[in-house]
Parts: C-alpha cells; sequence; structure tokens
C-alpha cells in the first residue's frame, strides 16, 4: 500500500517505521518545513494518508486529502469541534475518513469497559466519578482527546453527569463530570477513570508504555479504510 504521511513527528516516524516492516510505501512525508510539496499532485500517489500533526493545521490537511479524492486516517487531538464538518465533506466527496482519539487496541477496549461501568453506575447515585490523564509536559492540548472521549461516553450514560470541565468542581456529586489534567516528565500516557463512594472505590486504568500501539493501530485502520467509502472509527476496524 503507498501510504502518505501528512506531519512527520514522533507519531508520523514511529508510523514510518512499522509500515516499512509490513511492506508499504511511503509517497510522502509532510512536515511544517516542506508544506510547498504537500499539493493534489504529490498526495494522490498515494492509496491512504496517515495525518498525525498539530491541532491548528489537522482540519486543513484532511480537508486537503479527501479534496484530492485520498482516505486519511487522522489521529490529531485538539480539533474535534470541527469533525462533523469533515465527516459532511468526506460523505460529500464520496471519500473515506477514519478518526481514533486514541489508535492503541488496548485504549479502544478500555473505551468499551469504561462505557460498560457507566452504564452499570448510573442507578448507583452513591458514586461520584472523574477522570484522571497524565501526559509530558510537551503534549500541546489539555484535557487529551482520549479523556474527552472517555468523559462524552460516560455522560451519554450517566445521567447525573451532563458536561465535562477541567476545572475543579465546587462540591461533591455535582452535574459536571471532572477531567483532572496532569502534565509531568517522564510520564507514559495514562487514563484512569475513578467512581468513589464512602464505602468503597472502583477505578480502571489504562498505561501506554511507548507509541508502537498507536502506530500499529494507525496502520491497522489505513489497511481497513484504503478501500473503504464512509465515515469510521476504530470500533469498525477491531470490530468491538
Ligand atoms: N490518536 C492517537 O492515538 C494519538 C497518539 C499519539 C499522538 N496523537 C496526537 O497526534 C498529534 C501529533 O503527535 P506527535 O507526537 O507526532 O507530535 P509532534 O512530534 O509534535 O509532530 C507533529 C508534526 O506535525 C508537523 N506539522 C506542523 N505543522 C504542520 C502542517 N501545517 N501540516 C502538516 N504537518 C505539520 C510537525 O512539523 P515540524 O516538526 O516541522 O514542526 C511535526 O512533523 C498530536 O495532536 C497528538 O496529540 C494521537
Amino acid at each position: 500500500m503507498n501510504i502518505a504521511l501528512i506531519g512527520y513527528g514522533k507519531m508520523g516516524q514511529a508510523i514510518e517505521d512499522l509500515a516499512l516492516r509490513r511492506g508499504h510505501t511511503i509517497t510522502c512525508k509532510i512536515s511544517s518545513k516542506n508544506l510547498q510539496e504537500f499539493n493534489p499532485r504529490v498526495i494522490q500517489w498515494a492509496d491512504v494518508a496517515i495525518e498525525f500533526s498539530t491541532p491548528e493545521s489537522a482540519f486543513a490537511n484532511i480537508a486537503t486529502c479527501l479534496e484530492a479524492g485520498v482516505p486519511v486516517v487522522s489521529g490529531t487531538t485538539g480539533w474535534l469541534q470541527r469533525k462533523e464538518e469533515i465527516d459532511r465533506l468526506c460523505l460529500s466527496k464520496n471519500g473515506a475518513f477514519l478518526y481514533a482519539s486514541n489508535f492503541s487496541i488496548g485504549v479502544n477496549i478500555f473505551f468499551e469497559i469504561n462505557k460498560r461501568l457507566a452504564e452499570l453506575m448510573n442507578k448507583y447515585e452513591v458514586y461520584d466519578v472523574d477522570v484522571c490523564e497524565i501526559h509530558h509536559t510537551a503534549k500541546l492540548d489539555k484535557p487529551s482527546g482520549t479523556a474527552i472521549s472517555l468523559a462524552n461516553d460516560i455522560i451519554q450514560r450517566l445521567e447525573r453527569k451532563k458536561v465535562w470541565t477541567i476545572s475543579p468542581p465546587a462540591d461533591n456529586n455535582s452535574r459536571s463530570l471532572y477531567i483532572d489534567c496532569i502534565r509531568k516528565d517522564p510520564a507514559p500516557g495514562t487514563h484512569t477513570v475513578r467512581y468513589t463512594s464512602e464505602i468503597d472505590d472502583i477505578t480502571i486504568t489504562h498505561t501506554a508504555h511507548s507509541r508502537l500501539g498507536f502506530a500499529k493501530g494507525a496502520i491497522l485502520a489505513a489497511e481497513y479504510l484504503a478501500d473503504k467509502k464512509g465515515v469510521f472509527d476504530m470500533k469498525d476496524v477491531l470490530a468491538i
């Protein structure tokens, strides 16, 4: 498969390494230093584009690929307020787009456990809940895209939580779901969902030990998407 890498930082390089080992070809590598090469003529050689760039550039990058008729897998966080626009553009161009706030297979299983736990906890109002995410200090966005996905999945299932917030709530059992964002070095990416009561606590945690899991998931997603039309997510790739 021919892959265009849009964004060639830590993730782009990890994906290149693994993609070459799986027998794929990298047709272009775009960073802020060679943006002039990022045009429809160059990227249409690719069967699929994998986009891990910056919150500021992701929307335009994805739109450029879709306009050029190239399926796009994106993992960039911090731009999701415009995802619906991209979904509409994808459908109007009869293109293919797959977004995941986290490509690791383990995290996607964790997402499903989080949803089930929230369903179970909905009727047990003695438990309050919060989400905690810990990342290295170079991470640009806050909260992490993964923490936002966890929080939204809880809010959809737990009637006592209506919105998420990164400001500590004034009282326990607030209608806001608190996301505690901790930045420190070194820090493996860690996400915890905590249900707490006076009697006991229930905690689920996912810890990422390396970028390899994200890179592997992104390549699996690209292999899945190359011959598809429509808007997809990791649940489609992993069939969970
Ligand atoms: N979904 C997931 O599973 C997952 C996992 C890890 C990370 N992420 C997210 O993926 C994104 C990238 O992470 P990273 O660790 O690879 O960051 P990074 O190391 O900072 O790399 C960002 C890359 O984007 C390039 N870039 C800057 N402006 C650009 C533009 N206008 N068009 C195209 N590329 C541009 C940068 O170029 P220069 O180096 O020249 O500035 C760099 O190559 C972040 O949003 C991060 O939160 C998601």
